[in-house]
């Protein structure tokens, strides 16, 4: 199990920006876990801070406890251990970072040569297993094929084979169907509906998507958390004025977006509820932060529900 307790990312530099405030999230084994929202909202530093790889100026708070053990306490050695073997992460744009120079069948099997110890010709035997698994068609080929030679999807699904490869349990994918056509979203999330005992976290902007892969949905808006419950609940039933507002945007509800400005930005000094700005229903107390209620463990940061 993963469990995130009130994580902060704050970067220091001239000015202090807080780019991740008080996010809270427990991955079950085996679960489903979908982190929705605009760009600039914190998902991407969030996956980071799991991984520890964020910039040497980030200061991490909370706690990020992986089977009760803080990752954010472990040593060098232990996140070796974590990061491939325990743990994998398919970074934002993670297709284009594969190695152009080393044959993807090669790339696949890498981490279990690192971390199982296994030969170099039974890891590549096993990666084309693990293509198959995902159905990309043509494995022995392809396996012998460099990444320039595969199309985005194919990328993000032979990045997925590599992140199981090793036995990691735990999937972090970031925006894994930017950029692709209908198809290859279809195939993406084919390639994430076979995975059955890993826990997957993706990051997506995406809602149709979130809906078809996840449980569980975390919506982020300027930074923080202001929305947490399973899919249907956020979908089927969603409290926070912002999520409301981004399901309505959905191709299927119409495209109903009434976009009355951006997010405010690090340096804007906001008080009160971050959505106050674009909020249909905004009031007085607004101006203070609302805090987190909970709705029968639908949690919401929005005044409309605090008791
Ligand atoms: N090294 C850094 N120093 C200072 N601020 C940073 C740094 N890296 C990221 N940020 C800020 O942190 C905020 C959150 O960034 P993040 O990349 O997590 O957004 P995101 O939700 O993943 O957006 P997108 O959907 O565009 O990928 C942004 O406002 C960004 O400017
Ligand atoms: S706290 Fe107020 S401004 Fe913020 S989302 Fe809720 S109603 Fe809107
Ligand atoms: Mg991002």
């Amino acid at each position: 199990m993963l469990e995130l307790k009130n994580v902060s990312v704050e970067f220091i530099s001239a000015s202090s920006v807080r780019a991740v405030d008080g996010v809270s999230m427990v991955l079950r084994d085996g679960s489903r876990t979908a982190i929705v929202g605009e760009t600039g909202s914190g998902k991407s530093i969030l996956m980071l801070s799991i991984m520890r790889l964020l910039a040497s100026n980030a200061a991490i708070s909370g706690e990020i406890l992986l089977d009760g053990e803080d990752i954010l306490k472990a040593d060098r050695k232990r996140l070796q251990q974590i990061r491939g073997g325990i743990i994998s992460y398919v970074p934002q744009g993670g297709g284009a970072s594969m190695n152009p120079l080393l044959k993807v069948g090669f790339q696949v099997g890498e981490p279990l040569m690192e971390h199982r110890g296994v030969s170099r010709r039974e890891a590549e035997k096993k990666s084309i297993g693990l293509l198959k698994f995902f159905n990309l068609g043509d494995e022995e080929r392809l396996a012998k094929s460099y990444p320039h030679t595969f199309s985005g999807g194919m990328r993000q699904r032979a990045m997925v084979a590599m992140g199981i490869s090793a036995g990691a349990r735990i999937i972090l994918a970031d925006e894994p169907t930017k950029g692709l056509d209908e198809k290859r979203v279809a195939l993406v999330t084919d390639t994430f509906n076979r995975l059955k005992d890993e826990t997957l976290l993706v990051v997506t902007h995406d809602m149709t998507f979130a809906q078809k892969v996840a449980q569980d949905i975390c919506v982020m808006y300027a930074s923080q958390q202001v929305e947490y419950g399973t899919a249907s609940q956020i979908i089927g039933d969603p409290l926070h004025p912002y999520t409301r507002d981004m399901i309505s945007a959905m191709p299927e509800n119409g495209m109903k977006y009434d976009d009355r400005g951006f997010a405010p930005s690090h340096e804007e000094d906001v008080k009160g509820c971050r959505y106050s700005q674009r909020c249909h229903e905004c009031m007085e107390k607004c101006s203070e932060m609302p805090p987190v209620a909970d709705v029968n463990g639908h949690k919401v940061r929005c005044w409309k529900y605090a008791v």
